[in-house]
């Protein structure tokens, strides 16, 4: 029996998706324990690319369990979708091997409407969400006015539920916002039918890990987005309104924190960011534009261009510390390839300083100067290597200082989108 949570060490997009398909080989169960459809994990297996924002990553493994767990907002339509999306591709998606917690809250069309209308009402000041609804979701819940999945199941709930939310979102809609208000009668029209639809799956996440766990069976637990974009410890308020840290396991899918045994930090060999926030090694050059392209750095989920830089070893040391990593898992190491000299920010300069862990205070960020170190590059591709000693001498200079700048070993290195683009150094499971 093991637990192993699989982490975003940066801004999200790091390859969490490929990680978590490729570990599932030995895994029984795979639980979502945060974020919603903001996330986007791409599985790539052969000529097969798979694009997931709310069902598991491990789902391309027809065997195994994929649960949707109560930290985790869900919009319905798109899960729907999204089911019925992969069964029309082959993928067995059933009651058989996917559940969703019966606490998990319910991303509401008011609650996009929401995040939309104020996006646009801060203009430039705006956060570049992805739109989904994911804050306003979150705000209901902490508000306790949120509406979850099992009280969707009970249509009189429902309807008083809608109609109670709605009182106080079309007000704001109707003064603050001016922007047109919802008729609670029409989400029942499309609620209603998604209640059935959705009705076999649901269960009580907590229990079924815990019957896994009496069963000695392996969880592995997937994050979506990236430490440095939690509520808690990210770039606030350039942040999502989740915990992505892998504490967040334990209140996002009912696991007590005695029962985990490893942390995997997926972490890109270089930075991308998506949306707006501070970004220190944010690189605005050709070399930035060069690293999206061969990267093909555009978001999985919304499609905007992301942002590159270079790697930040700040960035990774507070998530070592944050997450309590047991492993690294370096991706895109492939796309690096041809770059003369390559540069890993190890502190930040601010006035007479330098730091070496993230500033609270977004000004300081913001007036933070990168420090860096330079690494000689490699030319050669590197996608067919499989055997961390057969890469060229200098991506494995560069890989030993990422494991002494962060003080976490290796366990995984990615050369390339697909899962057999991979070399395995420790399996986090043994
Ligand atoms: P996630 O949100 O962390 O799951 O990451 P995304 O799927 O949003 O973005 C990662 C992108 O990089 C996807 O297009 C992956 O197919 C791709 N990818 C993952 N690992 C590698 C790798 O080692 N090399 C290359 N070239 N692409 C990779
Ligand atoms: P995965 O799981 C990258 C970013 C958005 C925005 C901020 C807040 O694929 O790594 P939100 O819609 O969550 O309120 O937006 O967070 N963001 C992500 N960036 N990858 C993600 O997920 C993200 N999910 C949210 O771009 O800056
Ligand atoms: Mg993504």
């Amino acid at each position: 029996m093991s637990c192993v949570v699989v982490v975003g060490t940066q801004w999200g997009d790091e390859g969490k998706g490929k990680v978590v398909d490729l570990l599932t080989r030995h895994a029984d169960v795979v639980v979502r324990f945060q974020g919603g459809n903001n996330a986007g994990h791409t599985l790539v297996v052969g000529p097969d690319k798979f694009i997931l924002h709310l069902i598991p990553s491990g789902i391309l493994h027809a065997e195994k369990k994929c649960l949707i767990g109560n930290g985790v907002v869900v919009d319905l339509e798109v899960l729907q979708k999204e089911i019925l999306t992969l069964q029309d591709r082959g993928i067995a998606v059933s009651p058989k091997n996917l559940a969703i917690s019966e606490k998990a809250h319910l991303i509401m069309p008011y609650h996009k409407h929401l995040d939309l209308a104020r996006e646009a009402q801060k203009g430039k000041a705006s956060i570049g969400t992805t739109g989904r609804g994911i804050g306003p979701c979150y705000e209901d819940k902490v508000a306790r006015i949120g509406i979850r999945v099992i009280d969707l199941l009970d249509p009189k709930v429902f309807a008083e539920k809608v109609e109670t939310s709605l009182k106080e979102k079309n007000f704001i809609f109707e003064h603050l916002l001016k922007v047109p208000t919802i008729d609670p009668k029409e989400i029942l029209k499309v609620y209603l039918p998604l209640a059935e639809f959705i009705r076999p799956y649901v269960t009580d996440v907590s229990i079924m890990i815990d019957q896994a766990l009496t069963g000695n069976k392996n969880i592995l637990f997937e994050g979506a987005q990236g430490t440095h974009l939690d509520i808690d410890h990210g770039t606030y308020p350039f942040v999502t309104s989740s915990n992505p840290v892998a504490g967040s396991v334990c209140h996002g899918s009912g696991v007590g924190p005695t029962k985990i045994q490893s942390v995997v930090g997926i972490v890109k060999a270089y930075t991308t960011r998506v949306g707006a926030g501070p970004f220190p090694t944010e690189l605005t050059d050709e070399t930035g534009l060069a690293l999206r392209e061969k990267g093909g750095e555009y978001g999985a989920t919304t499609g905007r261009p992301r942002r590159c830089g270079w790697l930040d070893a700040v960035v990774l040391k507070d998530s070592a510390r944050l997450n309590g990593l047991t492993h690294l898992a370096v991706t895109k190491l492939d796309v690096l390839s041809g770059q003369k000299k390559i540069k890993i920010c190890t502190g930040y300069s601010y006035n007479t300083q330098t730091l070496t862990s993230m500033p609270a205070q977004l000004k300081t960020l913001e007036a933070c100067r990168p420090v860096y170190e330079e690494w000689e590059g490699w030319s050669e591709p590197i996608e067919g290597i499989r055997k961390r000693e057969n890469l060229p001498q200098t991506t494995q200079n560069y890989l030993k200082r990422i494991e002494e700048l962060v003080k976490v070993p290796i366990g995984i290195i990615s050369v390339g989108p697909d899962r057999e683009a991979t070399l395995f150094q420790d399996n986090p499971f043994s």
